[in-house]
């Protein structure tokens, strides 16, 4: 069975309770549940993943080489930052979502520039929660 590893950066264990006017009311765990639900409808298999930590996330990446078919990542704040999670995505050969729930392009300027946008597959940012079942139906039809 087809493995996706879903990513979700630091901050993101908080949504529900953090900013819910840009981020939404669903908590991390409904919407990790609504993944599992989709992938089970999908046949493919998840690992959810998330870290507030830069390296964690760069060991995470790592330990997928070779083992996962595709990955689906919010790398929050670090999007913005993280040279080091860029170099680590880059040792993939799988197809790769970058997702947002707020429009980083519609924010503050330092939100504009995403560090990954330009070595991943696709980006879909500003549909909240929904955006993460989207990413899966699009990394299903991928592999
Ligand atoms: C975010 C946007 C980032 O700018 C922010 O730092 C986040 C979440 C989003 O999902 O909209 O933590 O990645």
């Amino acid at each position: 069975m087809a493995k996706i590893l879903v990513i979700h950066g630091p901050n993101l264990n908080m949504l529900g309770q953090r900013e819910p006017e840009v981020y939404g009311n669903a908590g991390l765990e409904e919407i990790n549940s609504r993944l599992t639900a989709k992938a089970q409808a999908l046949n493919v298999d998840l690992d959810l993943f998330q870290s507030n930590h830069e390296g964690q996330i760069v060991d995470k990446i790592q330990a997928a080489v070779s083992r996962c078919n595709a990955v689906i990542i919010n790398p929050a704040a670090f999007t913005h930052t993280s040279v080091a999670i860029r170099d680590a995505l880059l040792l993939l050969e799988v197809p790769i979502i970058e997702v947002h729930l707020s429009n980083i392009h519609k924010r503050e300027s330092f939100r504009h520039k995403s560090l990954i946008s330009d070595v991943v597959t696709g980006q879909i940012s500003g549909l909240g929660a929904h955006g993460y079942l989207l990413a899966l139906e699009a990394t299903a039809s991928l592999i």
